[in-house]
């Protein structure tokens, strides 16, 4: 054993030693003040015995800002904080190390606010693009998604703070989404909706998962026991908390017995919570045994020991350089080139006189809005600020709205409203018309794109098409920026435009990492994390019609066929696939090879490969390793994703990339049996940029 890892065992049993006297201590009554919310964030503590009340908070786009009773801003002047890029942000960096340091900073940032529990990072997978939550959450992928929510885990819980890994299980719609049941068949549970869970528990250590609101084969994942107990328990060994979706908690003694620890909500009165007094009486009727509760504070007090009261917690911080920098860079490695056929980009900055900026959404900010987690940021550059910022010198800058992107949903209000607005349209025009270049800046925002619904269609809101109709008619130096958190149909744009950019609700520096990218300060480097249908009948859900279910029963028919892996296996044509993003550069790969042939099944495959840049701008390429099974027994997608790298590689230069691929990754769910096969025989490796750009092949034998 090394040296940390013993003072780490010691420092293990020493805590254990301490939870185990106080549990002696504790009455029944104050361990079940630990198992309830005693505010919106948070619960009681037991002052005669040191305990201190737990402080949780959202969540994925930075620390939140405090609420009142009734979710309403608390109105303070000491809750700002950084504003992160948005997960399906962080996820087209297909960049681990960026994903540790947004933890590590939301982290910082978190125990500067005091709050010891963030209730982040949330991966649920990508399995309809309308999910209203897509830009919350990761991919489609669950190697991708298993990637980056083990190094947020890692960044977070690095400050003595815990990640809540969220929402555990099968919550892929907001439809619904406190009532709907979700069947899932269990091979595509294992190999699709629980590895990047497994995962962030595993080899993240995270300390606290959430369950999801929905259920799962009937039974609600907050009192299921075979998520729950049987899963995370029994085969991964979780010793931390689980902590309720905020309010959905329905059953006391159900609940207590099958694995839910703590019970969150938002509306009081908190003694009539199902963990509250009703907890109590069912102890006292023996309905639920003093070893379940005993259980249940002993995870409480665990994540305390190593949260609130861990030894020498690191200081907070809020807002440092370092913090700026990390949603910089994140920002900047997430923005997705998806089309440059004029090369039109970067911008020939020392030739342009007049920029046109135009759309709602050079403007706007997207740190707060909708219904969902937001941060009250410090600061956040818009696009139009970066771009004066950087251009402002020696360019005119003009701006014009084009459209409002204001909206207010409702329940029977899903989509904006989509008439023209004409004044706003004929002064976009007449700006366009006297411009060099367009920069037209439309696509989602953090109303429309919102927890609790999901969109209608894809469709771009606010009769925005039109308006990229009507500037591309006038100019055709027009660059499209879309900005969004999930696929939005921009067929119609692939087609008549020549160059689109995809950006994302992309933090406190959103701006300027924009105009970096524009002027070819930054490289663009991002791949979509999640595939963009032609139509949405195409996407798999939508295909079966398995979406968002009947009398709230939601039947997930494609099994494992979800995101690329179903359209590769069907033969269907995205609009952009998955891991697709452009550069200012092009990379050569060649030399794909294994250290061998023939492996067994313990063994790990490493895979090396050449990437040159063939372009003039220093680059980062990112490298995606798929396996395809050849002639299996069992149904298969077409290919999986089992290996990434992002790499800095200047012009001219080959870089040399080696990739590790463990055998027992190529395995199978076998319902069967419940365990995972590697099956023996041929599989090919594919090695390219984007899931449908594969530039080279070598077959291998697994014996
Ligand atoms: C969301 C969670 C969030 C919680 C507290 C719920 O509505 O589903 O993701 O952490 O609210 O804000």
């Amino acid at each position: 054993m090394t040296s940390q890892l013993q003072a780490q065992v010691k420092n293990e049993s020493a805590t254990d030693a301490k939870i185990a006297a106080l549990i002696k201590e504790l009455t029944l009554e104050e361990k079940i003040g630990l198992l309830h919310a005693n505010g919106i964030f948070s619960t009681a503590g037991v002052d005669r015995l040191g305990i201190p009340g737990l402080m949780t908070d959202d969540g994925p786009l930075g620390v939140r800002e405090d609420v009142k009773e009734g979710w309403g801003s608390a109105n303070l002047t000491t809750d700002s904080a950084t504003f992160f890029p948005n997960g399906s942000a962080l996820a087209a960096t297909w960049n681990p190390e960026l994903a540790y340091r947004y933890g590590h900073d939301m982290g910082e940032e978190a125990r500067a606010r005091k709050k010891y529990i963030m209730l982040a990072p949330a991966f649920n997978i990508a399995r309809t693009p309308l999910c209203g939550r897509t830009y919350e959450y990761y991919s489609e992928d669950p190697f991708l998604n298993s990637r980056l929510a083990v190094q947020s885990v890692k960044g977070i819980q690095s400050q003595h703070i815990a990640a809540c890994v969220k929402h555990f299980a099968v919550n892929n719609q907001e439809v619904e989404r406190n009532r709907v049941s979700v069947n899932v068949d269990e091979r595509a549970l294992r190999e699709i909706y629980l590895p990047a869970f497994k995962a962030s528990i595993t080899e993240g250590n995270a300390w606290t998962i959430m369950s999801a609101y929905n259920k799962f084969r009937d039974v609600y994942c907050s009192e299921n026991n075979y998520l729950l107990n049987k899963v995370l328990r029994g085969e991964w060994k979780f010793k931390g908390m689980v902590i309720s979706d905020w309010g959905g908690t329905h059953s006391t003694v159900n609940a207590a017995n099958n694995g839910l620890d703590l019970e969150m909500g938002s509306r009081p009165p908190y003694n009539t919570y199902y963990f509250a007094d009703k907890l109590l009486d069912s102890v006292k009727a023996g309905k639920v045994s003093m070893q379940v509760i005993d259980d249940k504070v002993r995870h409480v007090l665990w994540v305390m020991y190593h949260t609130s009261l861990s030894d020498n917690p690191p200081p907070g911080k809020i807002n440092t350089p370092e913090h700026r920098k990390t949603v910089y860079d994140i920002a900047a490695e997430s923005i997705v080139l998806l089309k440059n056929d004029a090369h039109l980009l970067p911008l020939k900055t020392s030739s342009i006189k007049t920029i046109a900026v135009i759309g709602d959404n050079a403007t706007r900010t997207f740190h707060l809005g909708g219904f969902g987690a937001g941060v009250k940021a410090k600061y956040e550059v818009t696009a139009l600020a970066g771009l004066q910022d950087r251009l402002g010198k020696t360019v005119i800058i003009k701006y014009a709205q084009g459209y409002s992107g204001a909206f207010r949903p409702s329940r029977t209000n899903a989509n904006p409203e989509t008439k023209p607005d004409s004044a706003m349209t004929a002064q976009a025009v007449s700006m366009a018309k006297s411009a060099d270049v367009a920069i037209l800046f439309i696509g989602g925002n953090r109303e429309y794109e919102s927890e609790g619904r999901d969109r209608k269609d894809l469709s771009l809101p606010f009769s925005e098409q039109a308006l990229v109709d009507a500037v591309t008619a006038v100019n055709q130096n027009t660059i499209i920026v879309v900005v969004g958190g999930a696929p939005y149909d921009i067929g119609k744009i692939k087609t008549n435009n020549s160059t689109i950019i995809w950006s994302w609700y992309n933090g406190s520096e959103n701006g300027n990492a924009l105009a970096d990218v524009l002027i070819g300060k930054i490289n663009p480097s991002g791949k979509l994390p999640f595939t963009f249908p032609a139509e949405l009948k195409d996407s798999p859900a939508h295909a079966l019609n398995a979406y968002p279910g009947e009398n709230l029963k939601v039947d997930y028919k494609e099994g494992i066929l979800v995101g690329y892996r179903w359209y590769d296996t069907k033969k269907i044509e995205p609009l952009y696939c998955f891991g697709y993003g452009l550069s200012y550069s092009d990379y050569k790969i060649s030399d794909l090879q294994t250290v061998k042939k023939t492996f067994s099944s313990n063994e790990n495959i490493t895979v090396t490969l050449n990437v040159k840049n063939i372009g003039k701008y220093p680059g980062k390429e990112t490298v995606q390793l798929y396996i395809s099974k050849t002639g299996s027994k069992v149904e298969r997608a077409e290919k999986e994703l089992k290996a990434f790298k992002k790499i800095m590689i200047s012009p001219g230069v080959t870089a040399k990339v080696s990739l590790t691929v463990p055998v027992k990754d190529l395995a199978y769910y076998d319902e069967r049996t419940g365990k995972w096969i590697v099956e023996p025989g041929e599989y090919k490796v594919l090695a390219g940029t984007s899931s449908r750009d594969i530039r080279e092949t070598v077959n291998l034998k697994v014996n």
